[in-house]
């Protein structure tokens, strides 16, 4: 049995931190064999930068998604060329820089992940994801049939029709891009692990990882504005696959929901009141 974590988009600093303080443990714990985080946000909420891709690496991440926030950071675009671990949607123009799709070694075999962005109120609008997806596997499985697929996408009926069409073909389909996590995850028919989105790794108390107070006064005066990544308590979330490497279906899909720090193991009832 091989174990995927997978976490969905990392929000700046604090995700960044979270991530790095609890990913060595988790992985201890979990007995886990492989790590895909999304890092569309990992740089201040905007993109990713070379310096921030190296650091998740080598704090144990196998993978890095992106989505539409990739070329956000501009030096990311001749580094996309120098490290293929870091993804960008599979469904750009032949030409593009980066990849959107790698095969990894592992102590289990070979672990394949591809990156796609749906187009339903999405921008840019890419090619055709179903066609990118179904052309992507296929050039895979000649190495492996165990296969993750980020699908960065905003809605569900995409993202689920995704799923669906990759059932029996790919080991799990796990959603990306909204910062929610759904509690939908289960194992289809045809051996695939799916959710919808694994949610954020990032500040809670937020609009999907930025500070409340400006994206409200936006919707309400229409002004341009910024918006910071928020602080305070983090959470880290995603979800956990185990994967039959023999076959590349899935066994089990279970949600993660971690905090910034390990719990004590002390009970909330044991714990004195302040
Ligand atoms: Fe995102
Ligand atoms: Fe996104």
């Amino acid at each position: 049995m091989l174990t995927i974590l997978f976490l969905g988009d990392l929000v700046g600093e604090p995700g960044r931190s979270a991530l790095i303080a609890r990913l060595p443990e988790l992985k201890k714990k979990h007995a886990i064999d492989f790590v895909i985080v999304n890092g569309e946000n990992a740089a201040g909420g905007r993109g990713i930068t070379p310096k921030i891709t190296i650091e998740l690496l080598r704090a144990g991440v196998s993978v890095i998604t992106t989505g539409d926030h990739i070329w956000d950071q501009k030096e990311v675009i001749p580094f996309l060329d120098t490290e293929p671990r870091l993804l960008r949607p599979v469904n750009y123009p032949a030409g593009t820089p980066g990849a959107g799709a790698i095969v990894l070694e592992t102590a289990k075999g070979k672990v394949g992940v591809i990156n796609v962005q749906a187009r339903t109120f999405m921008l840019p609008i890419l090619d055709n994801p179903f066609h990118a997806l179904e052309s992507a596997v296929a050039q895979m499985h000649g190495e492996t049939s165990t296969i993750v697929v980020d699908v960065h996408g905003e809605t569900t009926s995409e993202k689920i029709g995704l799923g669906r069409f990759m059932d029996g073909k790919v080991s799990a389909v796990i959603g990306t891009h909204t910062h929610v996590q759904t509690a939908d995850e289960q194992i289809f028919p045809g051996g695939t692990a799916f959710m919808c989105d694994a949610g954020m790794c990032g500040p809670v108390q937020s609009i999907l990882g930025r500070a409340i107070d400006p994206i409200v006064r936006r919707f309400i005066s229409n002004m341009p504005a910024s918006f910071p990544v928020a602080d305070g308590e983090v959470r880290l979330r995603g979800a956990l696959i185990e994967v039959d490497e023999t076959t590349g279906r899935a066994l089990r899909i279970t949600r993660v929901d971690e905090p910034s720090v390990a719990t004590t193991g002390i009970s909330p009832e044991a714990q004195p009141t302040t």
